[in-house]
């Protein structure tokens, strides 16, 4: 039960730094803000997003509810792989500024998508609830 709360949280909040700094990121690729090219700025999303994933590797086994056996947690796993790519997309893959805005709006679109299947634990997220 203390791994579970202590995992929950790490989660929790790697998930909210994740989302946060992705913003942060997004608002200064819009703006050509050349703090984007900052060492910290291109490193630190790295490690949030392993912590991220490594608590969520850790809660699976504390519930015993596993990608590729839980329909909810195949979709997450698939969308998190989603909401990662658009994200490079958007910060620097993408050519034009147009091309990284519409990744930028689609990562934030899936990452809606998972908190909604992370609530809902359906792969259809909360549509799946109605
Ligand atoms: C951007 C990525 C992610 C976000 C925003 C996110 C968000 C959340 C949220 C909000 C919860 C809490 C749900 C609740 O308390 O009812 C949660 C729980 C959980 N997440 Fe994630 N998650 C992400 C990625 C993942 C991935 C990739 C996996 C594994 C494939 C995963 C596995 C889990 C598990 C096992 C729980 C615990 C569910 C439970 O307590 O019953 N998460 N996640």
């Amino acid at each position: 039960m203390t791994s579970y709360i202590a995992l929950h949280s790490l989660h929790m909040t790697t998930a909210l730094l994740s989302i946060t700094l992705f913003l942060l990121r997004g608002y200064w690729m819009l703006t050509d803000n050349v703090i984007l090219q900052h060492k910290v700025t291109r490193i630190a999303p790295h490690i949030i997003d392993t912590l991220l994933l490594a608590s969520a590797i850790g809660l699976m086994f504390v519930i015993g509810q596993y990608p590729f056996v839980n329909g909810w947690l195949t979709a997450k796993l698939l969308a998190l792989v989603a909401y990662i790519v658009l994200g490079t997309f958007a910060i620097k893959r993408g050519k034009t500024k147009a091309q990284r805005t519409i990744a930028l709006v689609a990562a934030l679109l899936v990452f809606v998508y998972i908190v909604s299947v992370a609530f809902s634990k359906n792969s259809l997220g909360f549509a799946g609830l109605a």
